[in-house]
């Protein structure tokens, strides 16, 4: 699941001699999107602080023209909304969680799918590589304020339920990968 392909982009983890440079994301609130892209995210991915995953054209295997960011992370859940099911106790307030530090798509090649296959890509990733081997429940993202009906409509997160975080600047929305896992294999 690491790698996918739709027929006009591959998806993959970034690696030397990608072109990290040039991403067009229009207004300049964006900027530390493709800021951190140009600067940091290459460095980070080699020293384990985050992995990033990219689009590339199909036509320009090295060109990538949207990426998502990867890092562990938790999740503070009120334990009715967590709702692990009534067979299990656990007892803390923090859960383990995967969070999207980052997601961009240039502005150029919006309203493709990109974004799309690029969070789908993380859930399997996270469901089928981390799930199986380390203790981790849900995907989370602090989302900006443009991007909640994209996360709520297209890729199924629910924006915490408290009143602080519906008023938030970035409300942190989650995903139950167990819930989903259940539901995609019933
Ligand atoms: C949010 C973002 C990543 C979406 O990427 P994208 O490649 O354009 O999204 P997709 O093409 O996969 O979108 C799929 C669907 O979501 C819709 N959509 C895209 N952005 C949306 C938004 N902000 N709100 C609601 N729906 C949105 C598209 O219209 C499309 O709908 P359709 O399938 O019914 O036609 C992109 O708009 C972006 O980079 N925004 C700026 C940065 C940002 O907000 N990042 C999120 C940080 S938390």
């Amino acid at each position: 699941v690491a790698e996918t392909s739709e027929s006009d982009f591959v998806f993959r983890q970034i690696k030397p001699g990608d072109r990290l440079v040039g991403l067009s994301l229009g207004d300049a609130k964006f900027t530390p999107l493709k800021t951190y892209l140009q600067r940091n995210a290459a460095v980070h991915h080699n020293a384990n602080l985050a992995k990033t995953y990219g689009s590339f054209t199909s036509s320009h295997p090295s060109r990538l023209v949207g990426y998502i960011t990867l890092v562990c992370g938790q999740i503070e859940l009120q334990r009715e909304l967590a709702d692990l099911g009534q067979e299990v106790e656990y007892g803390y307030d923090h859960y383990p969680a995967i969070k999207i530090a980052r997601l961009a798509v240039d502005r150029r090649y919006k309203g493709r799918g990109i974004g799309q296959t690029l969070v789908k890509l993380a859930l399997a990733i996270v469901r089928n590589e981390v799930c199986p081997h380390v203790g981790c429940r849900f995907v989370v993202v602090d989302a900006k304020p443009e991007s909640v009906s994209f996360y709520e409509e297209k890729v199924g997160f629910t924006a915490l339920a408290t009143h602080e975080n519906r008023a938030s600047d970035r409300p942190v929305m989650f995903v139950d990968i167990h819930r989903a896992a259940r539901a995609m294999s019933s």
